[in-house]
């Protein structure tokens, strides 16, 4: 049996504008997923996802019969899409392309919710199957293959960011196929969830479809390039209130793309009033998680109080990335 763990993460600049070439900058959080992995030798798979914020489902399938389940089948095809991308990169970086596995997934990170749960996911579960099957792979290289998987379930509209960052943890910067750490220091997160989730398939669409109709869109996004280049020299210099402006500058030019939400306003709003340096929505958008930089306890307490928000918490930033766990 192998046990692996990969953080979340947020965005500090840059969703969205990525997927045109510009550069962001997600950052690890201190939450995580874990997958535990044993081989079985009859070829097929048993998924146990017990703890992924969401109900909780078993599924069995491989071989010949069809899966074996009791729960919604998007839910089903959402979270298997991604331990099977997973479980056939492991099997053919291992060279065992016919080996089953029993698969346990517990995460402390939201569903869909811009926290990267899915590239956490992909990125434990290569490296716990890898290491099941005697080959120890390199975090560049779990990070290429967790974002094959990511391309392949996401239809393409996927970015490096989320699987770059979760393998290799800390603060990172990528631009279309250069990815790269950045020195940070620590970071004071704090996490806003709706309880809710966005379609990140449509929102990309939608800023798409503006970006064809209005040069104003086109603007907008290399504006948020030029405001991630501000970003990193702010980082370069630990300077927290500049990151903080900046963020909130690019919260509303995410807002000007139509990837806001009015529970994403609502506790942007009431992290920026209780006085964090900065606070944005985070990922995608459409609802899910906003994040706001506070050393104080005052914007998880402001945002604990915010009617639409249903979790508040603290998420430092997580200079680990994928990492073996238990013996
Ligand atoms: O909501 P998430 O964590 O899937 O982030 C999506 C980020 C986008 O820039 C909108 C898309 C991408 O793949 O980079």
């Amino acid at each position: 049996m192998a046990v692996s763990s990969a953080p979340g993460k947020v965005y500090l600049f840059g969703e969205h504008a990525v997927v045109y070439g510009e550069p962001a900058v997600p950052c690890a959080i201190e939450r995580r997923a874990t997958v535990e992995v044993a081989t079985r030798s009859d070829g097929r798979l048993r998924v146990d996802a017990g703890d992924l914020t969401l109900d909780g489902f078993t599924v069995e399938y491989g071989g010949d019969g069809a899966p074996d389940v009791d729960v919604p089948e998007s839910l089903v095809e959402a979270a298997t899409g991604y331990v099977d991308g997973a479980v056939e990169q492991a099997r053919e970086a291992a060279d065992a392309p016919e080996i089953g596995f029993d698969v346990a997934i517990e995460s402390a990170i939201p569903l869909g919710a811009g926290l990267g749960s899915s590239a956490a996911v992909a990125v434990a579960g290569i490296d716990a199957a890898t290491r099941e099957l005697g080959v120890e792979l390199p975090p560049e290289e779990l990070a290429e293959r967790a974002y094959r998987v990511e391309h392949g379930v996401q239809d393409g509209e996927a970015s490096r960011a989320d699987t770059f960052c979760s393998a290799m943890g800390g603060a990172v910067r990528v631009e279309g196929e250069d990815c790269r750490r950045l020195d940070a220091p620590s970071l004071p997160f704090v996490i806003g969830y709706d309880g809710g989730a966005g379609d990140t398939g449509a929102l990309v669409a939608g800023v798409r479809e503006l970006r064809e109709e209005y040069d104003f869109a086109a603007d907008t996004v290399s504006a948020i390039g030029d405001l991630v280049r501000q970003g990193e020299r702010a980082l370069d210099e630990n300077d927290l209130d500049e990151l903080g402006r900046l963020m909130d500058m690019n919260h509303g030019l995410l807002s000007a793309l139509g990837v806001s939400a009015r529970s994403l306003d609502a506790m942007v709003w009431a992290a920026r009033e209780a006085g964090s340096r900065g606070a944005k929505l985070t990922g995608a958008g459409g609802g899910g998680c906003v994040v706001a930089l506070d050393e104080t306890e005052a914007t998880r307490t402001a945002l604990h109080y915010t009617p639409g928000c249903e979790e508040a918490f603290r998420a430092e930033l997580d200079t680990d990335g994928v990492r073996q766990e238990g013996g």
